[in-house]
Parts: C-alpha cells; structure tokens; sequence
C-alpha cells in the first residue's frame, strides 16, 4: 500500500461511517419503495456498517448482507454486528452480490461503479417488487461556485436531472428522490474531524496531505452546503 494510501485509512479506520447517512434515510427510502416484508437486504458498499442498525430496523427478521472490497471495513462490520447472527459481512465486489433481495442499498458507493452500470447490474439481484436505494453527489444548482468545482475535479459529478436520466437509462423507474440531510453529513464529518485533530499532532507529510485535504472537504461542504450534497434516489425496474 502506498504512504498516500495508508494516510488515508489511518484517518479512515474505526471511523463509524464512510459517508453520509443517518438512520432516517434508510426509514425514508424504505417508505418510498412501499417496501414492507424482507428476506434479504444487501448493503452494497457498506464501508464499516454505518447503515446496519437502520437497516436492522426496518427489517427485523432480514438477512442483511454486507459486502465490501475493503477488508479492514468488514473486519470492523464483523466485530460491531457480531452478536447479530442475520448480518453476513462479505469482502467482495458488490456487483457479484447474489440475490435475491428485496432492497439493494447502496449509500455513497454506486459512483465507484457508475448508476446506470449498477442499477443494470442489480437488475437480476432484485427479488421481485424489490428496489434500489442509493445516495450519489449532486450539483443543486447550475453554477456552482470555484470552491465546489475544485472538490469534484475530476469527477463526473451532475445534477438532480442527469441523476434521473442515468436512472432511466439503466430502465429503471425513479421513485423518489430527496437531498441527504445535514444531519447525516454531520454524522459523517462530526467523527472525522475528532479523528483530525487527534491525528495532527506529529502527523508526517502524507498523512498531514490526507488530513489537510479532508478539512477542505469539510470547509466546503460546510460553506456550500445548499449548492452540492448527496442525493438519496429509490428506484425499481421498469
Ligand atoms: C464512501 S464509502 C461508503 C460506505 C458506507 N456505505 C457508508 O455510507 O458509510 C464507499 C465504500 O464502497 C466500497 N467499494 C467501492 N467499490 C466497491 C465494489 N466494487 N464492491 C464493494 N465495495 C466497494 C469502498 O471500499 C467504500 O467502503
């Protein structure tokens, strides 16, 4: 592993989440679908686990599988839902996921794939009825500022209609979509920026790079939070 690499996951390890999200999200999105009886839920992506417990919540007899490329993650998963015997923690590609399920969630790791690529991919995971749920970034309005351009360099980022035509593309239909909520941004940054200022203190070059650059992110969004975010999509196919 690079020194880049190893800054990263130092910032990163034992955080309780990868991304925003908070417990209302999942309870939305399930409301969204109509979804009521589950099997099995797949949480594609599913960094340490930060969505469990709501999805946990909302299907109470569920099989919850979790799947992640990044073993320490699910090492982590393992050890905080060990006394929960219906989640499963794979090290995997989530698109190798095999179902069927009647929710596919996916919060802050469908753009590793791509939406329209995932979301036909997924299409044979699907129990019948069943639906995808996925948070992706989003430009809330046409012209944003230098400051947000410069986060997503790089990166294909669009707005709420390109989501929805990527959606379409993928011949799904959109159900329903809505801005991830600062409460679920701060979940995600609250953790990160204790672990930033703890990790300061004689932090080497790559290390201090990778913290810098988070607190960039977190000035940004924080300065910008109306202009980009997340948004949380339910879609089912066509
Ligand atoms: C931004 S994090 C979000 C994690 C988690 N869903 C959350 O909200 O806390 C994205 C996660 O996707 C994982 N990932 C990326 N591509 C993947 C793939 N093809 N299969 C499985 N996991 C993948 C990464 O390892 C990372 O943990």
């Amino acid at each position: 592993m690079s020194a880049e690499m190893a800054a990263f996951f130092r910032l990163h390890r034992g955080l309780p989440r990868e991304g925003p999200g908070c417990d209302s999200d999942v309870a939305w999105a399930v409301e969204q679908a109509g979804l009521r009886d589950f099997k099995r839920v797949l949480d594609a992506g599913s960094g340490p686990g930060g969505d469990v417990a709501a999805l946990r919540a909302v299907a109470p007899e569920a099989e919850i599988v979790a799947i992640d490329n990044h073993t320490p993650f699910i090492d982590d998963l393992k050890t905080r839902f060990s006394d929960d015997a219906g989640v499963i923690g794979y090290v995997g590609d989530m698109m190798a996921a095999q179902g069927p399920f009647e929710l596919i969630w996916c919060a802050g790791a469908i753009y590793f794939v791509g939406v329209t690529e995932a979301l036909a991919g997924w299409r044979d995971a699907l129990a019948s009825g069943g639906a995808v749920a996925f948070s992706q970034a989003c430009l809330f309005r046409p012209d944003p500022p230098a400051a947000v351009d410069a986060l997503f360099e790089g990166y294909p980022v669009t707005d709420v209609a390109g989501i929805a035509a990527q959606v379409a593309a993928a011949g799904y239909e959109l159900l329903a979509a809505r801005p991830v909520s600062d409460a679920a941004w701060e979940a995600y940054y609250q953790p990160m920026e204790a672990r930033i200022a703890a990790l300061r203190p004689g932090a080497d070059a790559a290390l201090t790079q990778v913290l810098d650059e988070a607190d960039r992110e977190i000035a940004t969004w924080r300065a910008h939070a109306r202009d980009f975010g997340y948004l949380l999509c339910v879609a089912r196919p066509r």
